[in-house]
């Protein structure tokens, strides 16, 4: 009988504190479970640089198959990888970005995209003058890079938003609480637009400090559905709107299977994002919701073959104990 070689796929996530990476790593991991030759292999980087750089050296050294990296940071990343690609090792960026084109295929939304369409679900908005207060991201990783881009370039050309402050912080809510706890002692937005719900939901947070949290609207980014996800903060009127950040987990795992076939992929792959608000976030909530199902479907199914597989294996060291062998 031929035994067709097992695809080894190491990934290297930038930490797995949140659930966006977590989203990221269970859709990776049922999108795996569809193909039987692919072995996933998660190692998470706890947003430590050095360690990321480490287990990518590891992942090379055991010589995967392909390897998926979500760089925590773009430029201390970027030589680690050009190791990898080097080493012979197809290599796939996810998410965030690094500071070369040196990569086998990169997927992930247009973050420019992003803080375009926060800009102009603002400007879509208003009647009169307003104001808002942006709060980046880790301004060292591309996506709040290119999202506070795209923000302010649709700003520059309006005269009825005024952008009062950026604040800078580091993806997560407390980086962000006392400089938008002091800022708020000065200036009176009528808007915030934080590059992630994490720090929305923290800015709402301070914003009720202030008593002040039903005179300013919020719009984060992501979107997750489920518990303290930005879908439920939508349908909560906490955030005002979020931008969908789909994690690519399902689709990177694709492209690593086609890469290993030697099937054409293409070098850029972007996914499609969409403003949630009130208007839609019913429907956007149904559809995850069957989406969920599905996964459960199949994790269910795959736990009744595992199972199947472990019964045929002990009667089948029964037989062979019987008959001798
Ligand atoms: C998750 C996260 C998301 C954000 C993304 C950007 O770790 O912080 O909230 O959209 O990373 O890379």
């Amino acid at each position: 009988r031929e035994t067709k070689k097992t695809i080894h796929i190491g990934f290297s996530q930038a930490m797995s504190s949140d659930n966006w990476r977590k989203e990221m790593e269970k859709s990776m991991q049922v999108q795996a479970s569809l193909y039987p030759r692919v072995e996933l292999e998660i190692k998470s980087a706890n947003n430590n640089v050095k360690s990321q750089i480490e287990q990518i050296k590891d992942f090379v050294e055991a010589q995967v198959d392909v390897l998926i990296v979500s760089p925590i940071k773009s430029k201390p990343v970027t030589t680690a990888i050009e190791n990898a690609l080097k080493a012979g090792i197809p290599t796939i960026v996810i998410d965030r970005k690094i500071e070369s084109n040196n990569y086998t295929a990169y997927i992930g939304a247009n973050n420019v995209d992003i803080g375009e369409d926060a800009a102009k679900y603002i400007l879509s908005g208003i009647r009169e003058e307003s104001t808002v207060v942006q709060i980046t991201g880790d301004i060292a990783s591309s996506p709040a890079k290119e999202r506070q881009l795209g923000f302010e370039s649709v700003l520059k050309h309006s005269k009825k938003v005024k952008l009062l402050a950026t604040i800078h912080g580091d993806w997560e809510k407390p980086s962000i609480k006392a400089p938008l706890n002091k800022l708020l002692d000065s200036v009176n937005p009528d808007y915030i637009f934080a590059h992630n719900d994490r720090m929305a939901i923290g800015g709402w947070e301070v914003l009720q400090q202030h008593n002040i949290q039903n005179q300013v609207k919020i719009i984060g980014v992501d979107g997750l559905y489920g518990p303290n996800g930005g879908i439920q903060y939508v349908k909560d009127e906490i955030l005002l709107a979020t931008i969908l950040y789909p994690t690519g987990g399902a689709e990177a795992i694709d492209l690593a299977v086609k890469i290993v076939n030697g099937e054409f992929v293409n070098k850029n792959n972007t996914l499609n994002t969409v403003v949630i608000d009130s208007v839609n976030v019913d429907l956007m909530q149904n559809q995850f919701n069957k989406l969920v199902e599905q996964q459960n479907d199949i994790e269910g199914q795959q736990e009744v073959i595992d199972e199947q597989v472990r019964a045929y294996q002990s009667q089948n060291s029964m037989i062979k104990l019987m008959i001798g062998l």
